[in-house]
């Protein structure tokens, strides 16, 4: 550790408790926060991982409406959802704690108190809109109305996601209250705004001239943040969840949700240390790292540091290493749309995978840019990666070990030139793994760490010891003791990335955890000792498994595109004679096969009544030809006959046609002889 520092405070985002949390969540906080923290531990640092949810926040209150149940019930269901899922997944948390809790409401309000009574504050009033049935301000999000951009009705008081735009409640066309209906009037209320723009000098000096060292995304989006130049933020809001604001004539107002909720790292440290947590926050020399998404650096980097600063007697954050976004095959991930894969669904439906999913996430976390995940290269990272690198060099060289020395770790003998250079390049690998990790570059420290599995399965397919075990011993004893000193130094390596793994590899290897200051070295195995039997690292993933899950998102797809079908409109009224004009007819599929080389074709013989006719029909993708044969259908019958890819077509099949454009054959619901007219 730097000298400067005695002690690690590391911060996750605390995510909000109306969902679980989803892969992207992993990617972006917690599974790097994990490695970091998990990384220090084991160079035996003094070091505390902080974490919660955050509780607060209008979204919460409006999914208790929708559900007819209190925010309270809503809370306290994801946050059991999510805590339980972190602890499976094994982010190792030394706390997971809430912002409902006393000891968080007693520190966001004397915190708030303690800004007011030294001045920190405007009061300013302000119009904002009002239900008067409901008797109640508005949150933005309680308001709907019409986007004055793109005309969407349904957008809400603070954006509109159907084009994207961020929006004033005032902006809206028509604006009405989600609670009753009404539309809501304009009233004056009060609020406290912390002065931001009395803390951008400060701000300016600590992250650009005192944190060049953050990461470009960090750094690029604070700079412009305060290149905009900042303003006063209200830190209050009218409603009736969350912390009370704690002065004179602030009945009905609580501290705005992202005013309390970074406080909830402060509360959740006192929860855990109730007699030293201020050595983690007030002194000099702890670094605290807040591991956060791309979405809350404006909140970590500037908003909350200038609460920091106006209080007077906190550190300010040492780094904060934010991530950008993890996409899912190929869409961004959402809540609202179930567009995700939830973490305690995957520990539910690949029980056992947790360092799968940990290995996936971090081979592929969206560091500098935004990633994607899918299925297919989650399964090939599983198969190619864990499964024929990892897995089989620690199977080969423990069941070898058994094969030859009944599990005793035989004696190294002399050293030739290959293996003293295969040596030195896995001694090398700690130095550049702790390089990345303590620069928060996990992807490449975990390519480091695969690069050790790959050290030894090329040193056993080099040096091909089952050839050797009939000629000569003593060579044998010498390579399957390195293979097992590079096994060995696998679990140290492993241990902040894949800790299931590299538990299950100790109990084989019949060996305690190891610091990291261990990591590299050739003895971690003494000849003479007895290993455990071999047991499979990872599983191969079957296609059938990654079809499933491809299919569950299929269908929330398919489920999307009917929550959000709008017929198209009606078209513009006709007289009945045009109607007439139409003849529609019904007929009877008597053949039906697909057209040569035309992939949407498909050719129907059908008996209309009056001696059968051929019509071709561009639904070749819906159906198989035989599932048609037989059936009754509906066609338009007095089309100009044309030529499709070589057959004369005479009428048009009449279909509907569903919101992914997929068609239905339209036939009536009862028997009906072929021929007859449809009126
Ligand atoms: O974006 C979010 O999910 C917020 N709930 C993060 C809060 S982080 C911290 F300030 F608590
Ligand atoms: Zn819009």
């Amino acid at each position: 550790m730097d000298k400067k520092f005695k002690r690690t405070l590391v911060t996750t985002a605390l995510p909000y408790a109306n969902g679980p949390v989803h892969i992207g969540h992993l990617a972006g906080v917690y599974v790097p926060a994990d490695i970091y923290t998990r990384y220090l531990r084991l160079k035996g640092e003094d070091v505390i991982l902080i974490g919660g949810s955050d509780e607060h926040g209008v979204p919460i209150t409006i999914k208790a409406k929708a559900e007819g149940v209190t925010p309270q019930d809503i809370v306290d269901r994801y946050h059991k959802i999510i805590k339980d899922s972190f602890e499976e997944l094994g982010i190792s948390f030394d706390i997971y704690s809430r912002t409902t809790t006393d000891i968080h409401s007693k520190m966001a309000s004397d915190f708030f108190r303690k800004l007011y009574e030294k001045g920190e504050f405007i009061e300013k009033t302000s119009m904002q809109y009002y239900d008067e049935e409901a008797k109640q301000f508005l949150a933005d999000r309680y308001i709907v109305g019409t986007c004055p951009h793109c005309k969407n009705d349904h957008a809400y008081g603070d954006q509109c996601e159907a084009c994207g735009t961020s929006l004033n409640a005032t902006d809206l066309i028509d604006p009405h209250s989600a609670i009753t209906g009404n539309r809501p009037i304009l009233k004056e209320t009060k609020h406290w705004y912390l002065p931001l723009d009395k803390w951008e000098p400060k701000l300016r000096e600590w992250i650009l001239e005192g944190h060049k060292e953050w990461k470009p995304n960090v750094y690029g989006q604070c700079k412009s943040w305060l290149d905009m130049g900042l303003q006063p933020r209200a830190v209050s809001r009218d409603l009736d969840w969350g912390v009370p604001v704690p002065v004179e004539g602030a009945e009905g107002k609580v501290l705005y949700v992202w005013f309390d909720a970074p406080i909830g790292y402060i509360s959740n440290t006192k929860e855990l240390l109730p007699d030293t947590w201020e050595k983690y926050w007030k002194s000099e020399d702890t670094r605290i790292i807040n591991f956060i998404g791309k979405d809350n650096i404006v909140f970590h980097c500037i908003v909350f540091p200038a609460m920091l600063m106006a209080d007077g007697s906190y550190q300010l954050p040492e780094n904060v290493p934010a991530n950008e976004f993890l996409n899912l095959e190929g869409d961004k991930i959402s809540t609202s749309r179930n567009w995700a894969v939830w973490l305690h669904e995957y520990l539910r439906d690949l029980p056992g995978k947790q360092d799968v999913l940990r290995y996936v996430l971090t081979a592929n976390a969206p560091e500098t840019k935004d990633n994607d995940f899918t299925w297919k290269d989650f399964q090939a990272r599983n198969n190619n990666e864990l499964v024929a690198i990892l897995g089989n060099f620690v199977n080969r060289s423990l069941v070898l070990t058994h094969k030859y020395f009944n599990g005793v770790v035989p004696e190294v003998g002399e050293l030739t030139d290959y293996d003293k250079e295969t040596l030195k390049e896995f001694t090398d690998v700690k130095g550049s793994l702790e390089n990345y990790l303590e620069n928060f570059r996990f992807r490449d420290a975990l390519k480091e760490a695969m690069n050790l599995a790959r050290i030894g399965n090329k040193y056993l397919a080099d040096t091909e010891p089952w050839k050797l075990a009939k000629t000569d011993m003593n060579r044998v004893n010498t390579i399957m003791n390195i293979a097992l000193q590079i096994t060995a130094n696998l679990s140290i390596a492993f241990e902040p990335f894949l800790p299931f793994m590299a538990e299950k590899l100790r109990g084989m290897l019949n060996i305690e955890e190891c610091e990291w200051e261990r990591l590299g070295n050739i003895d971690l195995l003494p000849a003479g000792a007895q290993l455990n039997p071999a047991e499979l690292l990872f599983e191969k993933i079957e296609d059938d498994v990654i079809e499933a899950q491809i299919k569950k998102l299929q269908d929330t797809k398919k489920a999307n595109e009917l929550k959000n079908f709008k017929p198209q409109p009606v078209a513009e009224n006709i007289p009945f004679d045009d109607f007439l004009k139409l003849d529609i007819r019904v007929g009877k599929v008597l053949e039906c096969t697909k057209v040569p080389k035309a992939d949407k074709l498909l050719q129907f013989k059908i008996e209309d009544g009056m001696g059968g006719r051929t019509i071709v029909s561009g639904i070749a993708k819906y159906y198989k030809p035989e599932d048609l044969v037989g059936k009754e259908l509906c066609f338009v019958a007095n089309f100009e006959p044309r030529k499709l890819k070589g057959v004369m077509s005479q009428g048009m099949i009449l279909s509907a046609e569903n919101p992914d454009g997929s068609l239905v054959v339209i036939g009536p619901q009862g028997p009906v002889v072929p021929g007859s007219q449809v009126k």
